[in-house]
This record gives structure tokens, C-alpha cells and sequence, in this order.
């Protein structure tokens, strides 16, 4: 029987997480960012949303450096998995794209600030999140940039963004599992890994985010896929039924919601079972692995 408080973990790291994005977002003034622009960022960026990503990374570099005061580097890295995920959501909003108009409880960035802001807010949110990364001596460094680079290229999130949209896509099953490894898999593998990376830990932890990564990152998307009909736009802070609205193959519309739910839990047993020589019976890993898929929003 699981005990961890995953509630008052969440928040507090959620809450270091928001700390972490200021402090870096007020640096963008100064370095001579176009002040319409910094809001467009800030806009997206600051809109809430649970900080998966940035929280898996600290709680990996916490484990492994076995402390929970964030080094620059962790909170850099932790940073900019927040900036390129917020990119990829405010371009994916988008009329040519999901032509979505709520996103975070709020308006879609293109409904605010119009679509030629919108397009160039993601785009300066995916670079600078590159300048978090990159500036620094230590040599973790360019192994992060690495990792975050091919997690969220052409190989990674944006070949899944692809696949997606593809018209000739079809509604198999060994399909959509490729998609969602790409979509949405890829970055959450890369948020567990550049966890251990800033935390200094050894190629055995490596793996073991690695594992953990893709099978949560699979179990997050199947429940985004879930959510997707059957929540409501309240909870969600976007729009409900929209992937069916736009004939996207979901898991629900290809395997139905029984087979998605219970895939979705095989594998969060999976992620489990991957990160329990890292941090025992009950810790966060597990309870964030759990949360990914008994989420309501
Ligand atoms: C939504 O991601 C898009 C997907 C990749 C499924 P999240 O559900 O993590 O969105 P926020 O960050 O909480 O708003
Ligand atoms: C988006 O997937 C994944 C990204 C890489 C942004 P969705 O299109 O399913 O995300 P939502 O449901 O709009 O958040
Ligand atoms: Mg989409
Ligand atoms: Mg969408
Ligand atoms: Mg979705």
C-alpha cells in the first residue's frame, strides 16, 4: 500500500518550479528581448499547467545526488524542458495545426497575441531554451543539450507531430504506440535522463530513467488520449472531444478506453518496477508514475 504524499510533494515541487521559471523569464528584459514578445512568452510559460517534465527531472537529479537543493544545472535543464514543452503546446494550438482556443484555462496564445506572435513566441521559447542549457562550465552541459535537442527534433516531438497530423496515417496499433513514443515520449525520457545527467548519476540510474521515461511517457499520452473524452474542458483548461473533432487516431478510437486504461497501467507498473533500486518501496518516482495516469486534468 503506497503512503507517499504524492499531494504535498507536488505542490512543493511544482511551487520550485515556478520559482526556477521566474527567476529566468525576468532575465529576458535585460537581454534586450522585445517587450511584446517577453509577454507572449510569459503569457504561455507562466499559464500553470502541472510541470511534469521539470518535476521528473529534479526528482531524478535529486535522487541520484542524493540532496534536494537544485544545482544550476538541474534547475536549467529543468527549465528548459518547461520552455520546449510550452513551445511545442502553444505552436500545436495553432489554426494549421489543432486550431485549439483554450489551453491552460486560458486563451491560446494566437487568440491573444495573433498568429504571427504565437508562431514566433514558441520558436524563441525552443531557443532559449537552449541558451538555459548551454550557458555554464559544467560538463554536463553538452550532453544535456544533446539530449533535449534529439528528444525534441525531427526523430522525437516533431516527427510525432508529424505522424499526428499525416494524412495517410493509419489506425494501427503498432502505429499510434510509434507516435506517441515520438509526440510525447521522447521528451518525458529525456526529462528523467537529464535528470540523472545534472545529478551526476552513473549509467545504470541512466538506464533506469530511461525505462521508467518511455513507459510513463506512453502511459501520459494514452491518459491524455483518455481524458480527451472523458473529461470535460473545466477540468481540462482545454478543450474536450477535440481529437476526435479533428479524425485523429487516438488509443480510445483504435483500442477502445478498456484496453487504453489497462495498457496504460501495465506500463506504470512497468516505470515502477524500472526505479525501484534507485529509490526503494514508495517513493516519488512511483507516485508520479501512478499520478500520470490517475490524473483528472
Ligand atoms: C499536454 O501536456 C500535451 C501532451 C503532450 C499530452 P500536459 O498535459 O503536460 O500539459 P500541461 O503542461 O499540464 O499544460
Ligand atoms: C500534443 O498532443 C503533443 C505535443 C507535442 C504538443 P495533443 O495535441 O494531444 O495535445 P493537447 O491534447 O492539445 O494538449
Ligand atoms: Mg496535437
Ligand atoms: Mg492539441
Ligand atoms: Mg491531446
Amino acid at each position: 500500500m503506497a503512503t507517499f504524499q504524492l499531494d504535498t510533494f507536488l505542490a512543493a515541487q511544482q511551487a520550485r518550479v515556478e520559482a526556477l521559471l521566474n527567476e529566468r523569464m525576468n532575465r529576458l528584459g535585460p537581454a534586450g528581448t522585445p517587450p511584446r514578445l517577453a509577454e507572449a512568452m510569459h503569457y504561455s510559460l507562466m499559464a500553470g499547467g502541472k510541470r511534469l517534465r521539470p518535476v521528473l527531472c529534479l526528482a531524478f537529479a535529486d535522487i541520484v545526488a542524493r540532496e534536494s537543493t537544485v544545482s544550476a544545472v538541474a534547475g536549467d535543464a529543468a527549465c528548459a524542458l518547461e520552455y520546449v514543452h510550452t513551445y511545442s503546446l502553444v505552436h500545436d494550438d495553432l489554426p494549421a495545426m489543432d486550431n485549439d482556443d483554450y489551453r491552460r484555462g486560458r486563451l491560446t496564445n494566437h487568440k491573444v497575441y495573433g498568429e504571427p506572435m504565437a508562431i514566433l513566441a514558441g520558436d524563441a521559447l525552443l531557443t532559449e531554451a537552449f541558451t538555459l542549457v548551454a550557458s555554464g562550465p559544467e560538463a554536463a552541459r553538452a550532453a544535456l543539450c544533446r539530449e533535449l535537442a534529439v528528444a525534441a527534433g525531427a526523430a522525437g516531438m516533431v516527427g510525432g507531430q508529424v505522424l499526428d497530423i499525416a494524412e495517410d496515417r493509419p489506425a494501427a496499433l503498432d502505429y499510434l504506440l510509434r507516435l506517441h513514443r515520438m509526440k510525447t515520449g521522447a521528451l518525458i525520457r529525456a526529462a528523467c535522463r537529464m535528470g540523472v545527467l545534472a545529478g551526476g548519476g552513473d549509467a545504470d540510474a541512466l538506464a533506469r530513467a530511461a525505462a521508467y521515461g518511455e513507459a510513463v511517457g506512453l502511459a501520459f499520452q494514452i491518459a491524455d488520449d483518455v481524458l480527451d473524452v472523458t473529461a470535460t474542458a473545466e477540468q481540462l483548461g482545454k478543450p474536450a472531444g477535440a481529437d476526435a473533432a479533428a479524425g485523429r487516431f487516438t488509443f480510445p478510437a483504435v483500442v477502445g478506453l478498456e484496453a487504453s486504461r489497462k495498457l496504460a497501467k501495465e506500463k506504470v507498473s512497468e516505470a515502477i518496477a524500472a526505479v525501484r533500486p534507485l529509490e526503494g518501496e514508495d517513493g516519488p518516482l512511483a507516485a508520479l508514475a501512478r499520478y500520470t495516469v490517475e490524473r483528472q486534468s
